[in-house]
């Protein structure tokens, strides 16, 4: 058995709250490690509602002091084709929650262009992190933050999807028919490459799904969370007590 087979990390939370500072003291204690070995902590924040809270806690009095912000860099594991002062927007929760609370410089902060093509839109995020990252190989993010919706998706990989099977692309356009819309999101192979991947799942609704993303037969282009498996990195699952309730 690969290690790819081996048991699920699934830690249980109470409810979305406990989940939520778990995270956070997960994420500043990831970012602390990060800083003191390589002097940067590279982070790709989830859109979607779960994570509101947790970026909450991060600006908040007991967590915003125990990073060193200035060492932190902010990038999205995806967006919507929505200008940055939308509703919709996954840069205006993160900036609101979190990112207009803590002295991150503004450098630090990557977001996905919303307006506009996406194909241009990605090509240009995927340009923007090769300043950073590098041409050689895939980018090695710090930790990934992962949401997955009541389908199977994570970041904007929908079921059926063209983006599900890109191999070369780090960012890709991706059209999602239900939606009718439009998305720009890390394709699976970056995700893979991370150091730490955590999934955020909270709710009773999600329940049936997280159970045959992780006890089910491996259909990733119906259940595209289940392309995610760290090549040399640790995943783990958050998930409050709803959501765990069929596992
Ligand atoms: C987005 C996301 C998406 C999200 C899931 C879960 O932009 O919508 O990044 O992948 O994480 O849809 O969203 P919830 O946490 O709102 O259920």
């Amino acid at each position: 058995m690969g290690l790819a087979d081996a048991e699920p990390n699934v830690s249980v939370f109470d409810d979305a709250e406990s989940l939520a500072r778990a995270a956070a003291e997960r994420f500043a204690e990831l970012a602390r490690e990060s800083v003191a070995e390589r002097g940067l902590f590279t982070v790709a924040l989830s859109g979607g509602s779960t994570p509101r809270r947790i970026y909450e806690l991060l600006a908040g009095e007991g967590l915003r002091g125990s990073v060193d912000w200035r060492g932190v860099h902010v990038f999205f594991g995806d967006e919507r084709m929505v200008p940055p002062d939308s509703a919709e927007s996954n840069y205006r929760m993160a900036s609101e929650a979190l990112l207009s609370k803590v002295e991150i410089p503004p450098e630090n902060v990557h977001r996905i262009e919303g307006v506009g093509d996406a194909a241009a839109n990605a090509s240009a995020y995927e340009s923007e992190m090769r300043v950073l990252f590098g041409d050689a190989g895939w980018p090695r993010l710090d930790l990934v933050l992962l949401g997955m919706g009541d389908d199977g998706h994570t970041a904007s990989l929908f079921p059926g999807t063209a983006a599900l099977n890109e191999q070369s692309l780090w960012v890709a356009p991706n059209w999602v028919e239900k939606l009718g819309a439009w998305r720009v999101t890390l394709t699976a192979p970056v995700i893979n490459a991370a150091r730490h991947v955590i999934f955020l799942i909270t709710g009773a609704g999600k329940a049936e799904r997280l159970r045959e993303v992780l006890k089910g037969e491996r259909d990733p282009a119906r259940l595209p969370s289940q392309l995610i498996r760290p090549s040399d990195g640790t995943l783990e699952w958050f998930v409050d007590r709803a959501a765990a309730s069929k596992l």
